[in-house]
């Protein structure tokens, strides 16, 4: 396996890496340029926001930097990783430890409990119940859901119920968090609420986050913001971020 010792141009270690990454789909006769030659450098601990219009790629970015899709041409580099030399195994086994997800509808199991809901990728990890239990409740405790712990999903808010999908992202101690319009459901208030949490998780513990939105009101308190349009990036204040990182 490669390990590419890779560095940004700032000087700190890259987490991904895009080369000329294309992604095409096919509707009917039509075919859809969703990403046309992007090219990218995130560097760990980053903390960024992917906006612009409706069907301008956001998603199709996002899922393929949480490599869930992957792109026709062009080449990806995780974490030191080639993505496209990974065998299927090595590649749900990168995107299950190292990457947490949080979905606009929040993709929460309605018969579990917070604490359960929050325990499950832990599980399924092999973590044994009891820790996986205690792992739970503190990152419960991290999104102020402490007093919540056994409240299942119907009895919680929209923004709670984000808070929950938040802590279960990042009860894996993953590199990366993807939330596509984490916002998206609710009120500006609780979107406001939501992104600062995410802010104040980033700086903490010092995971890279990588969220989408169409609403440009949310962008304040992001270090660095990718404008997608059309399938390319329009705009990337990457340049003013490094100087102020430095
Ligand atoms: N699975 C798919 N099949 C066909 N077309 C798709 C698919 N996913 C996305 N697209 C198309 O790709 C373009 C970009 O979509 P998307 O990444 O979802 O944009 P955004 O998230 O910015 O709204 C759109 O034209 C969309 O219709
Ligand atoms: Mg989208």
């Amino acid at each position: 396996m490669l390990h590419a010792i890779t560095k940004s141009p700032g000087g700190k270690p890259l987490l991904l890496t895009l080369n000329n990454i294309s992604r095409e789909f096919s509707l009917g006769e039509t075919r859809v340029q969703a990403l046309r030659d992007i090219n990218l450098n995130i560097q760990r601990g980053e903390f960024m926001a992917i906006w612009g219009p409706s069907g301008s790629g956001k998603s199709t970015l996002l899922n393929v930097l949480g490599l869930i899709d992957s792109p026709d041409r062009g080449s990806l580099n995780f974490d030191g990783q080639e993505v496209r030399l990974l065998s299927d195994n090595e590649l749900s086994d990168l995107r299950s430890h190292k990457i947490g997800f949080v979905f606009q509808t929040f993709n929460l199991i309605p018969v579990l409990t917070a604490t359960e809901n929050v325990m499950l990728p832990l599980q399924i990890q092999g973590v044994p119940i009891q820790q996986a239990r205690e792992r739970a409740r503190h990152w419960l405790s991290k999104v102020g859901l402490d007093k919540f712990h056994a409240f299942r999903p119907d009895r919680l808010s929209g923004g709670q119920r984000q808070r929950v999908a938040i802590a279960r992202a990042l009860a894996i101690e993953p590199s990366l968090l993807i939330a596509d319009e984490p916002t998206a459901n609710l009120d500006s208030r609780t979107s406001t609420e939501i992104i600062d949490l995410i802010e104040a998780l980033n700086k903490e513990t010092g995971v890279t986050c990588i969220f989408t939105t169409h609403d440009p009101r949310l962008l304040d308190r992001v270090p660095r913001q990718l404008k997608m349009q059309d399938g390319v990036i329009s705009d990337d204040n990457y340049a003013n971020y490094l100087m102020e990182s430095k």
